[in-house]
């Protein structure tokens, strides 16, 4: 309890610095040199914390959707230490991430940084940005993953080995560990058993650190996940150097490890270990609970839906037929495929909108629909208040795949984000999902344990509990 009241102090303390540099920031920037543009409408709540209690109290997505009733599509808040603006129009979404995303860098918590390493891509803007945004698209584009398909079965088949009739499986946590194993592969092809074992295991410390209170007394899971994070640096460094020294690079040139490796800069500068390091942390880490999140979302959504359920498992039976009668593995042309299964997919991003929405900060005051961003301010899309707009998806609580037989309305579906940051690795977290739901419905049966519902946060939002269901393996 100690440590706990010591963390509120040290974190309250921390807001109020934050807040009294930046009013003091803002102010130094001048209003009386800022155009005549006002302030977006809303509250910014009390001195120092603003509006940080209120969106902790609740589920935060009714806290946004409670502000955009009563405030419009645009309005500002004070959250986190940070004066803030949101934005929940497509066209503002655009504005900010795609039209005018040069006015808007970037912008992570420190302590974040510090885990997962200075380097990686989505802390950045300008040139360094885009040459390793290149590198990270063509290791993950449509040509290199459908190689990968035999691979990622073998991975969701494996996953699933252990599991036996009647045993209860934490689903998210059983979803992390495929979404890891298949970043693996994207990041480094084949690794050898140990080396994986070794970067699993200090990959989850600092997976439990990230969420952690930051500071550095020993025992306290931040400090476990810098530790961990230090072996991480080292080991890689260690496969790093065995490719480049005993030049193992892999002949097809497309793993990331060898994208990265094999880059130079106009002048002729690769890309430093840590640089390298930093660049595949980063990557692991924007794959494993985003696309483990999503895949427990499903298999719960599937659940509530018996009927659809059948329909799915209809689509998934008769391609495990075909590939029977013409003893042949599951295809990348079969999974692009599946157009139930796929619009299930959709679906289940848009309703679980797990990314509810990305940050921002202003570089510059800015002017949007004759309101001022003032330089410095948080910036925020709000994602999932586009995608649960009546304007956008009718109905939008109604799980209902059909919506997708119509392409949506440009920038009102935008759940890998968009612009300059839109997620590079979208068609491989969708490859994924849809060959685990392939094994899945083709082999098992689940049913959810206990009546609970609701979501926990963590910090992608997850079924209660991770989703707790008890599975049986069907006979064929
Ligand atoms: C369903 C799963 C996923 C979802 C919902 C998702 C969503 C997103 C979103 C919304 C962004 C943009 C964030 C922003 O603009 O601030 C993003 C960026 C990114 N994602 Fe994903 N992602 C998923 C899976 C993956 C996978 C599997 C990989 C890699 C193997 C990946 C790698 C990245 C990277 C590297 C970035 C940063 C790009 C940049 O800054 O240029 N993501 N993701």
């Amino acid at each position: 309890m100690d440590a706990f009241l010591f963390y509120v102090f040290i974190f309250l303390l921390t807001l109020f610095f934050s807040h009294f540099l930046i009013t003091k920031f803002t102010s130094n920037n001048g209003s009386k040199n800022r155009s005549s543009a006002k302030l977006p409408p809303g509250s910014m709540g009390w001195p120092y914390i603003g509006e940080t209690l209120q969106l902790y109290s609740q589920d935060p997505n009714t806290f946004f959707a409670s502000k955009q009733k009563r405030y419009g599509d645009i309005f500002k808040t004070h959250i986190l230490g940070c004066p803030s603006v949101m934005l929940a129009s497509p066209e503002a979404a655009k504005f900010v991430l795609v039209t005018e995303a040069h006015l808007f860098k970037p912008t992570y918590p420190k302590s974040k940084e510090r885990l997962i390493g200075p380097s990686a891509l989505f802390f950045h803007q300008g040139d360094y940005h885009v040459r390793l945004r290149k590198l990270v698209q063509s290791s993950l584009s449509l040509d290199a993953i459908k190689n990968l398909v035999a691979d990622i079965e073998a991975a969701a088949v494996s996953a699933s080995t252990s599991w036996v009739n009647g045993q209860v499986i934490n689903t998210f946590h059983e979803m992390k560990k495929l979404s890891f194993d298949v970043g693996i592969l994207s990041i480094f092809g084949h690794l050898e058993a140990r080396v994986t074992k070794e970067l699993k295991e200090n990959y989850s410390i600092v997976d439990k650190g990230y969420n952690s209170f930051p500071n550095n007394i020993p025992g306290t899971s931040y400090k476990k996940a810098l530790l961990a994070r230090k072996k991480l640096s080292k080991i890689l460094s260690d496969i790093i150097w065995e490719r480049k020294e005993k030049k193992v690079v892999n002949i097809k040139n497309d793993d990331l490890v060898d994208c990265f490796l094999n880059s130079k800069d106009e002048k002729g500068e690769v890309l430093s270990n840590d640089q390298i390091a930093d660049n595949i942390i980063g990557v692991l880490f924007a794959a494993q609970d985003t696309t483990a999140s999503v895949m427990t979302w499903i298999l719960k959504f599937l659940h509530d839906e018996p009927k659809l359920l059948e329909a799915v498992k209809a689509e998934q039976k008769e391609i495990r037929r075909l590939n029977e009668e013409n003893k042949q593995r599951l295809t990348w042309t079969q999974t692009r495929n599946m157009p139930l299964t796929y619009k299930v997919v959709l679906e289940s991003l848009r309703i679980a909108s797990i990314i509810s929405f990305t940050f921002r900060e202003a570089v510059a005051d800015v002017e949007y629909k004759g309101y001022l961003i003032p330089k410095g301010w948080k910036v925020m899309p709000l994602f999932r208040n586009i995608h649960h707009n009546p304007e956008f998806f009718d109905q939008p609580q109604k799980f209902d795949p059909s919506r997708f037989e119509v392409s949506p309305k440009p920038n009102t579906f935008m759940p890998f984000g968009t612009g300059t940051h839109a997620c590079p690795g979208n068609e491989l977290a969708k490859l994924e999902i849809l060959i685990m739901l392939h094994h899945l419905v083709n082999n098992f049966r689940w049913e959810i344990v206990g009546s609970e519902s609701g979501v926990q946060y963590g910090p992608f939002p997850v079924p209660h509990k991770g989703l707790p269901v008890r599975v049986w393996r069907e006979s064929l």
